[in-house]
């Protein structure tokens, strides 16, 4: 607890804790600083079978697979939509018709927030609300997701960008197929080349296997030292953190103290980020 905030800004706190089912309040520890890790990238083709693609292995994830497109193979569309700019970004969402999502889709939602945000939080697809309101995370999850948000200082829209794996509603809720994510991963993939973010934390299995590839299960990436490369030969890494998709904490409330610790600890690579960033070379 900062204790130069004001009192009401303290019980604000102290509320939103509770809310997301912290109690007793969680103090931040130290973690150890990251370094210069193993890579993660976008992997629109890691199944054999859903693109014709070269796969190229980047450097691979401690315990796993991780793939590269290399971007001499990217299909002739996700070269397009490369090239885009934020309207134009938004103009092909909406239009877009590459998987079935489009025929059952009010909307598409293409994401919300701070176009140059340091912050970028990843879902999984629009549900319901979402895809009447052509916003993310505005139904229940969503309402949870702001209180992460603000239990970590932050605020939707403030340096903060929210997207999702897909951006149209999968029917009946249920998760988005890998060839739906596959269709959809140059959209994210430009989002995130736009958006520079300095951190990425993906909400989900749903949104690590869009954004890492197939490479195990939510528990396993949680806590790991991961990275997204962007960029012409992927010079510029970027940290991702892998926690629970505020959906399944609502569901599974002792799960809620996890997410927190894995917070914590985008905040602290947060802040590693931004002190390199500052430090002189
Ligand atoms: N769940 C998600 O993953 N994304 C949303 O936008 C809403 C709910």
């Amino acid at each position: 607890m900062n204790a130069s905030q004001p009192p009401d800004s303290r019980w604000q706190r102290a509320q939103l804790l509770r809310e997301m089912g912290f109690s007793p309040q969680w103090r931040l520890r130290q973690q150890p600083a990251v370094g210069r890790q193993p890579s993660a990238v976008l992997a629109d083709a890691t199944r054999a079978g859903l693109h014709q693609q070269a796969v190229e292995q980047a450097r691979p994830l401690p315990g796993g697979a991780s793939a590269d497109v290399p971007s001499a193979a990217r299909t002739e569309r996700a070269e397009q939509i490369a090239r885009l700019g934020w309207d134009e970004l938004a103009e092909s969402v909406a239009a877009c018709r590459a998987c079935g999502l489009c025929e059952q889709r009010r909307q598409a939602v293409l994401g919300v927030g701070d176009h140059g945000a340091d912050w970028l939080f990843i879902g999984e697809g629009p549900g319901a609300e979402e895809d009447a309101r052509g916003e993310p995370f505005v139904g229940p999850a969503g309402k949870l997701l702001d209180a992460m948000l603000a239990a970590i200082d932050l605020r939707r829209g403030a340096d903060v960008y929210i997207a999702n794996a897909v951006k149209c509603r999968p029917p009946s809720n249920r998760t988005p197929e890998a060839v739906e994510m596959v269709a959809c991963a140059p959209y994210l993939r430009r989002q995130i080349e736009l958006i520079q973010p300095r951190l990425i934390v993906l909400l989900g299995r749903a949104a690590a296997h869009a954004l890492l590839g197939d490479v195990g299960s939510l528990a396993s990436l949680r806590g790991r030292p991961l990275e997204y490369r962007e960029g012409a030969g992927g010079r510029v890494a970027i940290p991702v953190v892998v926690t629970y998709h505020p959906a399944y904490l609502l569901r599974t409330l002792p799960d809620k103290a996890k997410a927190w610790e894995d917070l914590c600890r985008a905040r602290t690579l947060m802040r590693t980020a931004k002190g390199a960033a500052t430090r002189p070379a």
